[in-house]
């Protein structure tokens, strides 16, 4: 696991899309899924990346290749008790269950630790069946919120962890 540089933008941006495509797939929209376009992906993990604020690790296989990505930072909505986030983490499904999910979010949550964020919230679809992800590193559901991706309305529920310690 290593801190992603402008040189992984590519790779990131193709491991968004493929992700995306087969864990959402009977959830969100064939149609938006089809629309998602790696380019685009691209130049939005640029901004990202360039903007110095969140923190995103990438996984590689033994060829180097990007499989996996995780980013954080501070908490986006202006929650009054969360503060630290993970924004977002994608594996390959190809690479999923082999355990770099975990060692993938660890470096995320000990540079929020590092930063002062005392706690921890991480966002997921009610239906994705990756939610256990979070539950087997002791998140509890401590909110939930109606979403609206492509015309389904969708429900998004919220881990949080009090201590973030906790999550490591
Ligand atoms: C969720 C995700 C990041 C987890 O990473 P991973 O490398 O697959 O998970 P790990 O191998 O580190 O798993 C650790 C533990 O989490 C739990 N877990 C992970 N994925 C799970 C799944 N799909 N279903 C049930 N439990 C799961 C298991 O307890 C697992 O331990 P085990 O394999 O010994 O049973 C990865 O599967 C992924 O990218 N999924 C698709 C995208 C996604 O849903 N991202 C989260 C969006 S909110």
């Amino acid at each position: 696991m290593r801190i992603a540089s402008a040189a992984d933008i590519q790779g990131i941006a193709h491991v968004h899309v493929d992700s995306w495509k087969s864990t959402y797939k009977g959830i969100i929209s064939n149609e938006y899924l089809a629309s998602l376009d790696t380019e685009k992906r691209a130049e939005s993990w640029e901004k990202i990346l360039n903007n110095g604020k969140s923190i995103t690790y990438v996984a590689e296989s033994e060829t180097g290749e990007i499989v996996g990505f995780a980013s954080g930072g501070q908490e986006q909505t202006g929650d009054p008790i969360y503060m630290g986030e993970v924004y977002a983490i994608y594996i390959l499904e190809s690479h999923q269950r082999k355990g770099l999910g975990k060692k993938l979010i660890k470096p995320v949550i000990a540079e929020l630790i590092n930063r002062k964020f005392p706690n921890l919230v991480i966002w997921a679809l009610e239906e994705n069946g990756c939610r256990s992800f979070y539950e087997s590193l002791g998140g509890k559901i401590v909110n939930k919120k109606p979403i609206l991706i492509s015309g389904s309305s969708l429900i998004e529920v919220a881990y949080g962890w009090d201590n973030i310690q906790e999550a490591l």
